[in-house]
């Protein structure tokens, strides 16, 4: 098969990189586990490989089978009971632990707050108690809609321990997002804030909450939390009578004593939307038992967690790595959790290594975009703090070029810490390709192979083992999706129906094998963005510019960025009458802000009066892909009108970037 557009020519630059960096002895000599056995003993027994996982968590009911897999669906831990919130703070509560800090916040403005793993416990209780009171009953959604704050974790856990399912949505979404995600969940309670701080700025989270609860006629009730009085000046958050209640005025008079509810091993934690190639997001669900097991055993091997870890992952809640690897991986641990509100720039471009020194960050995880941005920024912001705490470091939502995983390792890892590129997916729930820092001699721009108890492999479109195509999983694992909300059809069709073989899953990525056995992830194959680590469907943005009134037709491409790995183009057609201005362009560019939110502004808006097609119609997206980044025309022979193509990309020449 040929990779993705672009990834050719990478792809020989990256499989060139020799250099080689083993395990540190020291590292290795400290570690959980430090040999390659754990790979055969996987191997030899997948599932009980897996049960002696699940046997580490606390289980109100012990399983009768590990695992009943009737492709695509597949259940964990069969007939098992537990509770997550339970196994991330409950059994925690009885030795040293208890007092340990369970998560160190920081506020962008400089606020600190820490929560002991009791102090969590308690204020999980609390508020699982608000929701009960308010109605919330096992199996109900409810949406956070919330900025980087601990009452974030709180108010997932508190769902988690009364069995309501969250979906939450990131702070970033616009009120229409927001929306669409509340309906399609029916979810009937809402929980936000009154705002949350970014770059300086105050994001009015309940304003845009209110634009959007016009249209959910499924909510109760919205909890608000009071990020900050001058907040709520700043953003004149409203409260409408008896549906909006304030989170503090909630939690006062709750009870603290809220017993988790069991839950079955197969029952819902929880529902992430995540855009697929439709215009529509994808509401990835995920079940209790399978999902902590492996979210537990990730975040153990690959983080190599300690009891005396600081451990920061710096995405945001709204997104897998934030439930996975903020949230339930860790907290099942007992580690601390470093969490930080704000901007990696604000007020400076040295904030999170000042936060790394200040809090002793010893294991810190990050997006290749991040580490680009700190590259442009220069060696200088980490030289000036003491990073010396740090032990490991690790990258994950793209595929890291090797420049920027060279200077991670220098300039942020002093040399000595081992750097873990963990591929995975909202849809696998937690690490699946990663090296384990303790065996596994890395390559920068290699995620190297897969977990212990994973198997994955590369096919091309027949079905056939290559070592260069499309990534597949060709196993059951216990933190896979189990549907899509109210869409299993939608489930099979993504997932499970690229290939003959039952049970194979398709990622949607393209990867290459070297002769090391190592993977090198060369990003998507469908027609899914990766713009600084988030994940955009172009069909998404084309919908949001087609929604503009001047506008016929739209098409959506990926161009390459040499910070956030992709920028959105959008070629776009107007409609009789309407004339190309650069007043059009930036209005197009802040509708789409406005319909799903600025992290899906397009970067480069270029009007043209016809798209290329293929004579069936198709719009041909790799030869726009090629005139947005500037390359030599590919074939043209099977377009409907040739001209076109060459006119397009005369014009981008000329004009550049509008
Ligand atoms: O293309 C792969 C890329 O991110 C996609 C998944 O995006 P999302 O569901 O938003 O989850 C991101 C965080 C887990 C994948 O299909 N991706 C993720 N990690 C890597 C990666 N590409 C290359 N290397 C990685 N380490």
């Amino acid at each position: 098969m040929t990779p993705p557009d672009g990834t050719e020519s990478k792809l020989d630059d990256l499989l060139r990189e020799d250099r080689r960096f083993p395990p540190p002895e020291d590292f290795r000599a400290r570690a959980h586990v430090s040999d390659e056995s754990v790979y055969d003993e996987a191997e030899e027994d997948m599932l009980g490989y897996w049960a002696r996982w699940a046997e580490d968590l606390a289980w109100f009911q012990l399983w009768d089978q590990v695992l009943d897999w009737q492709p695509p669906h597949a259940k964990w831990f069969v007939g098992g009971q537990l509770n997550v919130a339970h196994n991330c703070l409950d059994r925690h509560l009885h030795g040293p632990r208890r007092n340990k800090a369970a998560l160190i916040w920081e506020g962008e403005p400089g606020d600190v707050r820490t929560y002991t793993y009791w102090d969590l416990h308690r204020e999980v209780s609390q508020f699982a108690n608000a929701l009960k009171g308010l109605g919330v009953e096992k199996g109900d959604r409810v949406a956070i809609y919330l900025p980087m704050i601990p009452e974030a974790a709180i108010a997932m856990l508190a769902c988690a321990r009364i069995g309501a399912i969250h979906s939450v949505v990131f702070g970033g979404f616009s009120p229409g997002s927001l929306a669409d995600r509340i309906n399609d969940a029916d979810a009937r309670v809402l929980i936000t804030a009154d705002g949350g701080y970014r770059r300086g700025n105050v994001i009015p989270l309940k304003r845009n909450a209110d634009e959007a609860l016009q249209q959910t006629p499924s909510i109760e009730h919205v909890v608000v939390v009071a990020r900050g009085w001058d907040i709520s000046r700043t953003t004149q958050t409203t409260m409408q009578p008896k549906r909006d209640l304030w989170y503090h005025d909630l939690i006062r008079d709750a009870s603290a004593d809220c017993p988790a509810e069991p839950m079955d091993s197969e029952d819902i934690l929880f529902i992430l939307y995540t855009s697929g190639t439709t215009g529509q997001p994808k509401g990835v669900v995920h079940s209790t038992g399978g999902y902590l097991t492996q979210t537990y055993a990730t975040t153990r091997w690959v983080f190599d967690l300690k009891e005396d870890d600081v451990y920061w992952c710096t995405a945001d809640v709204g997104w897998i790595t934030g439930h996975s690897y903020i949230v339930y991986g860790p907290l099942a641990n007992g580690a601390t959790v470093m969490m930080y509100e704000g901007a990696p720039d604000f007020p400076d471009r040295g904030r999170f290594w000042e936060l790394c020194a200040k809090y002793g960050v010893t294991v810190f995880y990050t997006a290749p975009t991040a580490i680009r941005a700190f590259m442009k920024w220069g060696e200088e912001w980490p030289e000036k703090h003491d990073l010396s705490q740090l032990r490991l470091l690790g990258t994950v939502g793209e595929p890291i070029n090797p420049e920027a995983w060279v200077w991670y390792h220098r300039f942020i890892g002093g040399e000595r810490c081992p750097i873990v590129d963990t591929w995975w997916q909202t849809e696998t729930g937690g690490i699946m390709i990663t090296p384990l820092p303790w065996v596994t001699e890395t390559v920068p721009g290699s995620a190297t192979r897969p977990f212990p108890g994973i198997q994955a492999t590369l096919l091309d479109e027949a079905g056939r083992e290559t070592n260069a195509g499309y990534l597949a999983i060709t196993r059951p694992w216990p933190s896979m999706l189990r549907t899509i909300w109210g869409d299993d059809e939608r489930f099979r069709q993504t997932y499970w129906s690229k290939w003959d073989e039952p049970g194979t899953y398709f990622p949607g990525d393209g990867a290459k094998q070297d002769e090391n056995g190592n993977l090198w992830i060369l990003g998507r194959v469908d027609d899914v963005l990766n713009v600084a680590g988030h994940r955009i469907g172009t069909m998404e943005v084309e919908s949001a510019l087609v929604d503009h009134p001047a506008v016929a037709e739209a098409a959506v491409v990926g161009k390459t960025h040499d910070v956030k790995g992709q920028a959105i183009a959008a070629f776009v057609t107007l409609r009789d009458g309407k004339e190309p201005s650069d007043e059009l362009v930036v209005a197009l560019k802040a509708h789409v802000a406005e319909v799903i939110g600025a992290i899906a502004r397009p970067e480069a808006i270029l009007f043209s009066a016809d798209l290329p097609k293929t004579r069936s119609g198709k719009i041909m997206r790799r030869l726009l892909r090629d005139i947005a980044d500037g390359k030599a025309l590919g074939d043209t022979t099977t377009l409907a009108d040739p001209e076109v193509v060459a006119r397009l990309k005369q014009r981008y020449e000329e004009e550049g970037e509008p």
